[in-house]
């Protein structure tokens, strides 16, 4: 085909599985990958790292539009009170609109991308031609969540996981601005009962049908 440039949107709430299918979509289609979540997490941790405070919007977004997306490490961002740092500093428009100019620009780059988040569909890349909406139940993201902890030898508490991932989706649905929603033109996966292969191969035919248009 003759499409120079090509993105897929993958939306949904914590621990669905959007991370693991987008990094597998991103390497099957030559395609980048970046995890808008990182973003919202490295702006929090700069704030913290440099005791800044967070109920400061102007601060936020100052911090937030410096952030360089070529050096997100996963791997110190992944601390839960980091994900719970970042989902209460995206409430605020100022940092959305600095992160989401980032992510743009990180999309428009030739071959294209994957992103992943809660407003990909919706506010980031509108006119993706393909958009994933991946979801599961509370309880068996709830339950993915634990099993990564235990496998890699920590201790966790599953009940309180659940609260956990209840109150960020309450609090990620109910903002003001781009709270998380399928997007109108968006193909919904549940994941509940549906391994990580499956929802591939779902998320393929889907892309492959685009890729054809
Ligand atoms: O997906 P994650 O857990 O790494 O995301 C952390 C927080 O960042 C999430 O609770 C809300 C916010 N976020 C957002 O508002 N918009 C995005 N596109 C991605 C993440």
């Amino acid at each position: 085909n003759t499409q120079t440039h090509f993105v897929i949107a993958v939306d949904g709430p914590a621990a669905a599985g959007k991370g693991t299918l987008s990094r597998k979509l991103a390497h099957h289609y030559g395609l980048g990958h970046l995890d808008t979540g990182l973003t919202y997490r490295a702006t929090a941790k700069a704030l913290v790292d440099r005791g800044l405070p967070f109920d400061d919007e102007a601060v936020a977004a100052a911090v937030a539009a410096e952030l360089d997306l070529g050096h997100l490490d996963r791997s110190v961002l992944s601390a839960h009170e980091i994900g719970e740092a970042a989902s209460r500093i995206a409430v605020m428009p100022g940092v959305r609109r600095a992160l989401v100019e980032a992510q743009r620009r990180f999309a428009l780059t030739p071959p294209g991308a994957v992103l992943d988040g809660r407003d990909i569909g919706t506010v980031v890349c509108p006119d993706a031609p393909v958009k994933l909406y991946v979801t599961a139940s509370p309880e068996s993201r709830a339950r993915r969540r634990y099993d990564e902890i235990i496998a890699g030898g920590g201790t966790a508490d599953l009940g309180a996981i659940l609260a956990d991932i209840e109150k960020r989706d309450q609090r990620d649905s109910s903002r003001a601005d781009s709270p998380l929603r399928p997007a109108a033109d968006a193909h919904l996966l549940d994941t509940t009962e549906m391994g990580i292969e499956a929802a591939f191969e779902a998320a393929r035919v889907l892309v492959d049908a685009a890729l054809e248009r």
